[in-house]
């Protein structure tokens, strides 16, 4: 028996103006779709923006479903847009904000387990890690360097 240590990193900025240019125009991206997010009934408004490696950015953000379970997350909803208009893309960077209209959301939302094994397969697939960046709709914002640095021991297509 052995204990292995799991590590991942972060970098912690307090504000937007701390972000570079590229990461500054991505997370505004991220607000703007956050503002048009179809929440209803969480009334919890989530924008993602992803940066392709040829410059574009797609965005998403969460629509419901008077059916709950029938609704789905902005990071899903953005990775499936870009996925299917660009398949053979590659994502450099994905922003990530939340507001609530119930509450101030200052603790950075990262994303949902379901949205980081979506993502993984992407990573994978092209080779090139994703970076994450994302906040609530005040206060910090956390970097990560690659997706699967949140997704320790995960299940990819090498199980199958
Ligand atoms: N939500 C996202 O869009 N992304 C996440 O990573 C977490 C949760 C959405 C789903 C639902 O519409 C609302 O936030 C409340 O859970």
């Amino acid at each position: 028996m052995k204990k292995i240590q799991v590590n991942s990193s972060a970098t912690v900025f307090d504000n937007l103006s701390e972000l570079s240019k590229e990461e500054f125009d991505l997370m505004n991206h991220a607000i703007e779709a956050r503002k048009k997010a179809y929440a209803p009934y969480s009334k919890f408004n989530v924008g993602a923006a992803l940066l392709l490696n040829n410059g574009k950015i797609i965005t998403g953000n969460n629509q419901e479903n008077a059916a709950y379970p029938s609704g789905m997350c902005a990071e899903r909803v953005a990775i499936w847009k870009a996925g299917s208009e660009y398949p053979n893309m590659t994502v450099k960077k994905i922003a990530i904000t939340a507001a609530s209209s119930e509450i101030v959301v200052s603790k950075p939302v990262g994303p949902c387990g379901a949205c980081r094994q979506t993502l993984s397969e992407y990573e994978i697939n092209q080779k090139q890690p994703i970076e994450i960046i994302f906040m609530g709709e005040v206060g910090q914002i956390i970097k990560t360097e690659s997706l699967l640095s949140l997704l320790p021991f995960s299940f990819d297509s090498s199980y199958l």
